[in-house]
């Protein structure tokens, strides 16, 4: 495990993730009865943008500034994106920091936790062991908050069916196994067995080395998992197949009529975010909501 989120934190990719992640808990939270949120690759928590640059032997282009960076002085933010920025910033301020230029930056487990309400929990687990020391010590004083020390995919077994008996789950994998669509197609299976009627959001890269046709493509993942209404969302920023091109998003049991909020979201996000020409989003059903 030689992933560290660190070198990405506040990129583009996380800036579509986590606007898109917030929109999710607000949509399934117009229902009063609590949720899980369970966030099974869930990173140390917080980023320090400052020392993103620093990689273990070799400077590195931090990659904020192609995306959260994007945001800063554009006046025509969507509500969503206003919404992501504002809870983004206020963590930066609580952490000390009073400088325009961002430096601490929330990772999904303490987005998650910004906007839950009283009834909702949140289940947090990582795997690599400084990362999860890192995780533990954010949260050791927060209520309705557990973190633990496990693989992501087992506590798709080990926490489904939640009391709560409703859940969003956030599957954001580092993608360095070969495997990993695979772990994904059955990690979604065992999950939908538990709770068939759980939200599940699933990142994954749009490179040709991570093979995703075969993963969100007709047929992929469904020759293992019987899906629900399942919406596909890619961000393309960039056309260029030698690098990272963009991002997507698998949303299983998505708010009911999700894809109409998502679709303006999406397009402002991919134009805001492009790189280079040949960018966009495309979004469609995998199969659609009746
Ligand atoms: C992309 S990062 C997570 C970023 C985080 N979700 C966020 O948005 O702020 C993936 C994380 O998964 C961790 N990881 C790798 N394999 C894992 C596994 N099998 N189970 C749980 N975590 C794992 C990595 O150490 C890394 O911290």
């Amino acid at each position: 495990m030689n992933y560290r989120h660190q070198f990405h934190a506040g990129n583009f990719a996380d800036v579509f993730k986590h606007t898109v992640l917030v929109r999710l808990v607000r949509a399934l939270q117009r229902k009063p009865v609590g949720l899980l949120l369970l966030d099974t690759h869930a990173g140390r928590g917080t980023y320090d943008l400052a020392a993103a640059a620093q990689g273990d032997s070799r400077a590195r282009t931090p990659e904020w500034p192609e995306g959260l960076g994007r945001l800063s002085g554009r006046d025509d933010l969507p509500a969503a994106v206003a919404e992501y920025l504002e809870l983004v910033r206020a963590f930066d301020r609580r952490r000390g920091n009073a400088d325009p230029t961002p430096r601490h930056y929330p990772g999904s487990p303490w987005l998650l936790h910004a906007v839950a309400r009283p009834q909702d929990r949140l289940a947090a687990c990582e795997l690599q062991p400084d990362e999860f020391a890192a995780l533990r010590a954010e949260f050791a004083y927060e209520r309705r908050t557990t973190v633990q020390l496990l693989d992501g995919y087992t506590a798709l077994r080990a926490m489904l069916p939640p009391p709560e008996k409703r859940a969003l789950v956030l599957i954001d994998p580092p993608f360095e196994s070969q495997d990993e669509f695979a772990l994904i197609a059955n990690g979604l299976k065992e999950g939908l067995r538990r709770l068939p009627g759980g939200t599940f959001a699933v990142w994954f890269p749009l490179t040709e080395r991570a093979g995703v046709a075969e993963f969100d493509r007709e047929g992929g993942l469904r020759h293992t998992v019987a899906l629900p209404p399942t919406l596909v969302v890619h961000l393309m920023v960039n056309a260029e197949t030698s690098k990272l091109k963009g991002c997507g998003l698998l949303i299983v049991n998505p708010p009911w009529q999700f894809d109409q909020e998502l679709a303006p979201l999406a397009d402002w996000l991919a134009d805001a975010l492009a790189q280079a020409p040949g960018g966009g989003m495309e979004l469609r059903w995998l199969v659609p909501e009746t």
